[in-house]
């Protein structure tokens, strides 16, 4: 696995995609091809197809994610045909077929269900077509049938833990009512997806680990929508009332959404409740402004979209990858008012 830190040119990445010199994305080895191939991004590109498969476009961090990669593939001379999988598995699947029949030169994919990650896998090497898979990590096991193939993300758990570090960096550690007990509840994303499920583990871990006691009100899927995320605290804040401390969101749409909740039952962020998420979206980072949301986490859309550009041309330039080093990933960064003022976001990086 590689850790990519990024903290340095996040600031840069957020205001112009693209823009900043990445570090190489980490294949194992080189194959002989590769070098006599290798050269410049910009003549391996030219005429180059890629064929890319979003899960679903209406999901507000995976349309800044689809933008900037679409960006940054077109700045760079390829022909690009984005697909949206509209959540649904089969549909996915027949896109990468079609995409496969027209002889694209790779593949990205974020997949709908990474328990299917077997057969698309199965496909684009049956195909042998460089790959690299976005966002929704498939297993190690999965990935080693294919060694041009290559995930590019963030480590989960990284997420969660910092949520949990946000509400650790409040006045009284999330206990707001100090009866010794933090009662938060959790509205998770897709439970399918690893992402819901490291952040939900660990951001409340992040708590117990620091020794602090915690109470789980409720857990509900939300599936990173915002309606759902308003609908679930709305419930929940009319049934547990004062109770509930803590308002853990999988994301900043589904935050959002609570924030709607609080601010109509009356409450204050900040004084009576914390909501923290994850993605930074502009929203979010407006509402940290405000003082309507506890923190965020910075999922580094552009970050991703350069890496993952970064792997595909590796790919393309015959670099192969073994098995259980196919992971690549880019760092979060957590957010609140200490350094919200650092994530500036243009207008083209927003959804
Ligand atoms: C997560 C992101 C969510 C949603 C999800 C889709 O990384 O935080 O907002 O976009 O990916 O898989």
């Amino acid at each position: 696995m590689k850790m990519i830190s990024r903290r340095n040119f996040l600031k840069a990445s957020a205001v112009v995609a693209g823009a900043a010199a990445l570090t190489a994305c980490g294949g194992e080895s080189s194959s002989p091809a590769a070098n006599s191939a290798g050269g410049a991004a910009g003549e391996t590109a030219a005429g180059k197809k890629v064929g890319v498969c979003i899960y679903k476009f209406d999901d507000n961090f995976m349309t800044t994610y689809r933008i900037a990669l679409e960006d940054i593939l077109k700045t760079k001379g390829y022909e690009v045909t984005t697909a949206d999988g509209n959540n649904d598995q089969a549909k996915q699947t027949e896109q990468i077929n079609t995409f496969i029949t027209q002889g694209v030169d790779a593949l990205i994919i974020n997949p709908v269900m990474t328990t299917a990650a077997a057969t698309t896998i199965d496909l684009v090497k049956n195909a042998n077509i460089p790959t690299v898979l976005i966002n929704r990590e498939p297993t190690a096991e999965d990935m080693a049938a294919y060694d041009k193939l290559v995930y590019v993300g963030c480590d989960a758990a990284q997420s969660g833990t910092m949520q949990g570090k946000l509400i650790l960096a409040t006045e009284n550690q999330g206990d707001i009512n100090g009866d010794g007990t933090v009662s938060y509840i959790m509205i998770q994303g897709d439970p399918e997806n690893i992402d819901a499920k490291l952040r939900t583990e660990y951001s409340v871990k992040a708590l117990t680990d620091a020794g602090v006691q915690v109470e789980q009100l409720d857990l509900q899927r939300g599936d990173w929508d915002q309606v759902k995320g308003q609908e679930i605290c709305a419930n929940d804040l009319a049934k547990f009332k004062e109770k509930v401390e803590v308002v853990f969101c999988n994301n900043d749409s589904m935050a959002m959404g609570a924030l709607q909740a609080i601010q109509t039952a009356g409450r204050t962020v900040g004084k009576d409740i914390y909501l923290v998420g994850v993605d930074a979206l502009p929203e979010a980072l407006a509402a940290i402004k405000e003082g309507n949301l506890t923190g965020t986490v910075l999922n580094d859309a552009t970050g991703q979209a350069e890496m993952a550009v970064q792997c595909m041309e590796d790919l393309l330039n015959g670099t192969t990858y073994a098995s259980g080093n196919q992971s690549v990933y880019v760092d979060y960064v957590m957010v609140n008012t200490e350094n919200v003022d650092q994530f500036t976001v243009s207008a083209d990086s927003k959804a």
